[in-house]
């Protein structure tokens, strides 16, 4: 086999996305304003530094450098409190089964992450031990929609950037799996990640000839 998957996190393999979003939300009402579900797509996949500095930018506030510290460690720490309880259940519907796949047939697999929070989610998940690579928010200095991290993740599979295929759910994480030349697999809706060379509503929607057929291409 000469392909490599590379996997986001948040919104593709576990339903973290949302508690992303309330932890933003709380903030921001706390704050004395709101986030918008709209406002909401354009934070997944941006790192945690990104999306704070683009809620304030939208309601309209400066915060002082040690508030920005105290505003990020506080949505982390709410974040966290919110996502405690995780186990082998919080996979989303239809990953497991792709995930047996790639294992059982030696198809070597990465994690492409722009969060901090990875390697704890995936050992609650209990499948840390199962991706050949994985690389988050930790080992990256430009985030997505730059396809650094994806591109790290590509040389520790050793695959070309063209032979690795991504799975995303972020305007984001596509236009970064794009930009590194890679295949990229929309997760969510279509209409918001229609740059994406293919598109699935969630994993449920994805058969193992599809992965068959994608890795032979
Ligand atoms: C993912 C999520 C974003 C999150 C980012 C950083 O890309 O989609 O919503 O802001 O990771 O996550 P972290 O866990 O480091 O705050
Ligand atoms: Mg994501």
């Amino acid at each position: 086999n000469s392909k490599g998957i590379i996997f986001d996190l948040d919104g593709v393999i576990v339903d973290t996305a949302k508690f992303h979003y309330l932890a933003w939300r709380k903030m921001a009402n706390d704050l004395g304003f709101d986030i918008t579900l709209e406002q909401n797509e354009q934070l997944k996949g941006v790192s945690r530094v990104h999306s704070l500095e683009q809620i304030l930018g939208w309601g309209n506030k400066t915060v002082s450098e040690s508030e920005f510290e105290r505003l990020m460690t506080s949505k982390n720490e709410d974040y966290l409190a919110r996502i405690a309880h995780m186990d082998e259940a919080d996979l989303l519907p239809g990953v497991k089964k792709v995930l047996d796949y790639l294992t059982e047939n030696n198809i070597p697999f990465a994690l492409g992450s722009a969060s901090k929070n990875a390697r704890p989610i995936l050992k609650g998940l209990d499948i840390e031990k199962r991706f050949t690579a994985i690389v988050d928010g930790n080992d990256v200095t430009k985030a997505k929609p730059n396809p650094e991290v994806f591109l790290i993740a590509a040389e520790k599979l050793g695959m070309a950037p063209e032979d690795c295929i991504v799975f995303e759910d972020s305007v984001a994480g596509v236009e970064a799996a794009n930009v590194a030349g890679m295949i990229s697999i929309g997760i969510g809706d279509s209409e918001i990640l229609k740059q994406a060379d293919y598109n699935f509503a969630d994993f449920t929607e994805i058969d193992i000839d599809f992965i068959e057929k994608i890795l032979r291409k």
